[in-house]
């Protein structure tokens, strides 16, 4: 009778790897059926920044380097799937005595774990993902509460100009669509500006549903719907541009009515290049508007309250907390797709020079020794 290998000629025999006759077609299924991991450690010192291919293009530049050398490849692939790949110690770097994975390391040599070919690589150890991961996702529903440095933002509003400095993730959006919902109650017109034309494109969507079509309009370099709206979205440039405009003449949106203006992520204010535009714009803005300033990330925001009050006829008052609602989580992606926590703690430790992951430790070292070493 004949064996499953006899009745399927196409599937080639490992054990050919080092006759001559071998094709490159028979070598590239080989390839194809070994672990990711193993064909990585065959590609150290042969391939530049392996680490950053897939399966796919990884086993197409090795049969590609091994026009230079196919012997020697095939013979590294051949001690490799006999000794079966382990990755490195967990501690991390290379010892120098120890040779390159896949090149000089022979059977006999290595006090690795052996794997019979064909056996996939044992699992990493240290990495704990289900802890990494674990408690995120969506918080059961619960009435809306305003937190008190939102209410206070909303009542400084009404009498003074106001930044707004805390973390991601806090509410900001809410003072933004509160403060302007107040402002059209009152007959008064808003301008959202943010940065990005996508951010702008974003926000027309959720404040059209949260406002109504008819009452919320966009003006970016792409978009222009709805320019009499009483909410009008737009990028930063563009109004200042149309306060440009509207010191020397004509324009099409009505600026004398204008209550509110909004400056999302008005940390651009520091932007060595476009910084200047969110200067002029605060500067020409309309004395009898509010202007609001959104962020998350302005690294002196007392300052900038103190300049807005200096320049403008009202005061500016900073709302200001360091409070995370959604606590951050530092984790080290690997570009072979491996996911570990950056920390020994799942959060982010506040102290300086805080114990790396062992894991992540030993997957920096490795992509620095893959893409980093002198060649
Ligand atoms: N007082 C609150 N209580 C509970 N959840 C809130 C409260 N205020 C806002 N949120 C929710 O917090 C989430 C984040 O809000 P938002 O997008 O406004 O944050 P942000 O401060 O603008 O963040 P970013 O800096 O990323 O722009 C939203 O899902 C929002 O509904
Ligand atoms: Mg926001």
């Amino acid at each position: 009778m004949r064996s499953y290998r006899e009745a399927n000629p196409l599937t080639p025999d490992p054990s050919r790897l080092t006759k001559e006759e071998m094709t490159t077609d028979e070598l590239e299924k080989i390839l194809a059926q070994q672990p990711v991991g193993r064909l990585h450690r065959l590609a150290q010192d042969r391939i530049h920044r392996h680490f950053r291919l897939g399966k796919m293009r990884l086993i197409d530049a090795l049969l590609r380097h091994s026009v230079e050398n196919r012997a020697g490849l095939e013979s590294d692939l051949q001690v490799l799937m006999q000794e079966g790949s382990r990755t490195e110690p967990p501690t991390g770097r290379r010892r120098k005595s120890e040779a390159p994975v896949g090149r000089a390391a022979r059977p006999g040599q290595s006090n690795r774990q052996t794997i019979k070919p064909g056996e996939s690589e044992p699992a990493e150890s240290a990495t704990d993902l289900p802890a990494f991961l674990e408690g995120i996702g969506v918080p059961p529903p619960r009435p809306f509460v305003p937190d008190a440095w939102q209410e206070e933002a909303l009542a400084h509003l009404a009498e003074t100009d106001v930044i707004v400095s805390v973390p991601t993730g806090s509410g900001k959006t809410y003072v933004a669509s509160e403060a302007a919902r107040r402002a059209i109650e009152s007959d008064r017109t808003v301008i959202y500006t943010s940065p990005l034309k996508a951010l702008s494109n974003t926000k027309f969507t959720e404040f059209s549903k949260l406002f109504g079509s008819d009452r919320v309009g966009i003006l970016t370099g792409d978009r222009r719907d709805n320019p009499q709206a009483p909410l009008l979205i737009m990028t930063t440039e563009i109004l200042r541009n149309l306060l440009y405009d509207a010191a020397s003449g004509e324009i099409d949106v009505r600026l004398d009515t204008l209550g509110l203006v909004i400056m999302d992520e008005s940390q651009y204010l520091a932007d060595p290049e476009r910084g200047v535009v969110w200067e002029e714009t605060i500067i020409f803005c309309p004395a009898q508007a509010r202007l609001l300033l959104l962020s998350a990330s302005i690294g002196n925001p007392q300052d900038v309250a103190d300049w807005i009050t200096n320049i403008r006829q009202t005061s500016c008052h900073l709302v200001r907390h360091h409070r995370r609602s959604v606590p951050l989580r530092a984790g080290y992606l690997h570009p072979n797709g491996k996911l570990t926590p950056l920390f020994r703690s799942v959060g982010i430790p506040h102290s300086p020079g805080a114990p790396l992951h062992p894991e992540a430790k030993r997957l920096f070292t490795q992509y620095e020794d893959a893409t980093l070493r002198p060649r």
